[in-house]
């Protein structure tokens, strides 16, 4: 049986990464850097100012943002990203910290950051069900890098009771 590595098989040769809105698909090899392709093949990764004002794949102005799923199909966060987790919600991730492993689709937002208009894709039936299995809101909020005053909300739209925290 192949080896997985993040969902991937250890044998493929090729990734197809497909680029919104410029509706682009571009072949690569995996390990491949996500900022340096849509560069090479002139993907516009950056918005208003920020093409000229960027960090040059530092990891530093987070103006590479996009969203990129399946989040399975790239390396995993790292330290710069897990850093920037009020910005870097979900599956959005700096282009330029990523490695491509799989085949993924790339969309980029409006704003200088690329992250106007984004929105979580989480289910509140999800979350629900994590809870009724026995997870805390913190664990639920950590997994799914959501705030725990949202876990919440999503649990009263649900209609799940709440337990009440243990006493000390
Ligand atoms: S280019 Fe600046 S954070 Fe990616």
């Amino acid at each position: 049986m192949p080896t997985q590595i993040h969902g991937m098989d250890e044998r493929k040769t090729t990734c197809k990464v497909t680029f919104t809105p410029e509706g682009r698909t571009i072949e690569c090899a995996p390990h491949t850097n996500l900022r340096a392709l849509a560069i090479e093949n002139d993907i516009d990764l950056y918005n208003g100012i920020a093409k000229y004002t960027n960090c040059e794949g530092m990891g530093l102005c987070g103006t590479c943002t996009v969203e990129v799923k399946p989040s399975g199909a790239v390396s995993p966060k790292g330290a710069i990203e897990k850093f920037r987790f009020i910005q870097l919600k979900g599956n959005l991730r700096l282009a330029c910290q990523v490695s491509v492993e799989g085949d993924i689709e790339v969309k980029k937002y409006e704003g200088i950051y690329g992250t106007k208009g984004y929105r979580q894709d989480v289910a509140g039936s999800d979350v629900a069900k994590a809870y009724q299995e026995g997870k805390t809101v913190e664990e639920i909020a950590s997994e799914k890098e959501l705030h725990p005053g949202k876990v919440m909300v999503l649990l009263e739209r649900e209609g799940v009771a709440t337990r009440r925290p243990e006493s000390a």
